[in-house]
């Protein structure tokens, strides 16, 4: 059986990336440009910057990747890309380009969604794992906790109805003065902080719902800030970065652990930008081994976006016998 190289191509958001990768689940290359420094003034991702930036570094990233990877475009057999959900503009850019080469060489495409990447980062960073499995997807667009009974096979148990867990954690490294993006400066702030100083309000919802809802958490942050500055008190951003991270964890936590438990699957797997976050990982883990559960997750680098796992969803739809056809756009808000 001929090996199957593909070319996978992402560009939803701030990340151009592009990766070889031979059946699927080994990356012979994984090339991430980061547009961080041009959004970093505007304090978050601007759409028409991004559109630009991944036209400007498109042809570079696939030149570098194939050079990593020590092949050519006639060594490609199949072609992968992000067509949701994203921002359109950014998305357009790394499609078109997978479609030309698809056209190109006559090589089949698979256009892919985003958050199943992120699932299967796991993949790629664990050969041995297979379906079926609980996944907490949290990022900066997006918070889903998802049942995936085999390759292709998913139930949305539960998201969220207001901001996405790493969105919260932006717009509260915001108002702390942290910069862009804030997950990790909270996550290092945290560590030098007592995260039971300030009892935040966690949202659990109506009883037995797996969704989140971190707007109203966001709020008491900001309260909390603004009532203390009034009141001239000094204020610990370490507690407080300590203490909000622990109330976003906290729920994440407890949904994904009672969602395997309705389930009965013994596996655990994190993906997404939020992943990285080591207080979610550190207690993720403790809460797993009491209820006899395993918890994998991706290295860093994985977690966050990359074309190697768009690559991995593309090679199992592929298998599959899914193609996409040349006439495929750019979907926004495509959902799992
Ligand atoms: O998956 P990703 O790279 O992009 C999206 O698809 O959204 O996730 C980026 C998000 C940002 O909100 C960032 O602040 C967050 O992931 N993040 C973290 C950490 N590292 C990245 N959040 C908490 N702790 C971290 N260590
Ligand atoms: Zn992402």
């Amino acid at each position: 059986k001929e090996d199957i190289i593909t070319l996978a191509i992402e560009s939803s958001c701030d990340e151009t990336s592009v990766s070889v990768l031979k059946n699927g689940r080994t990356v012979l290359s994984n090339i991430i440009a980061s547009q961080i420094e041009q959004h970093q003034k505007f304090g978050g991702v601007v759409p028409e910057v991004a559109s630009r930036q991944h036209i400007e570094s498109i042809n570079t990233v696939i030149k570098e990747a194939l050079e990593e990877a020590n092949v050519t475009f006639e060594d490609i057999t199949h072609v992968a890309a992000t067509y949701g959900p994203g921002l359109v503009g950014a998305l357009l850019v790394g499609l078109s380009a997978a479609k030309a080469i698809a056209f190109a060489r006559g090589i089949p495409l698979n256009g892919v969604n985003h958050i199943e990447g992120h699932i299967y980062a796991n993949f790629i960073q664990h050969k041995e794992l297979e379906p079926p499995f609980i996944c907490l997807i949290v990022s900066g667009g997006h918070s889903h906790l998802v049942y995936m009974k085999d390759y292709g096979e998913y139930e949305v148990l539960g998201k969220t109805r207001d901001d996405a867990a790493g969105e919260a954690f932006d717009k509260i490294a915001r108002v702390l003065g942290l910069g862009y993006p804030g997950g990790p400066q909270i996550d290092k702030l945290a560590t030098k902080g007592n995260k039971r100083a300030i009892a935040f309000p966690k949202a659990y919802l109506e009883r037995g719902s797996y969704d989140f809802s971190f707007s109203g958490l966001k709020s008491s942050v900001l309260n909390y800030l603004n009532t203390e500055k009034m009141k001239g008190n000094p204020i610990a951003i370490e507690d407080v970065a300590a203490s909000f991270q622990q109330a976003v964890v906290e729920i994440l936590v407890e949904k994904t652990i009672a969602c395997a438990m309705e389930k009965s699957v013994k596996q655990i797997t994190l993906a997404g930008g939020v992943a990285a976050n080591s207080s979610l990982r550190g207690l993720l883990q403790q809460e797993a081994e009491k209820h006899g559960l395993s918890l994998k997750y991706p290295s860093l680098k994985l977690c966050t976006d990359n074309a190697a796992m768009i690559g991995c969803v593309g090679y199992y739809d592929y298998i599959r016998g899914y193609r996409s056809t040349l006439d495929l756009n750019g979907v926004p808000n495509l959902k799992i």
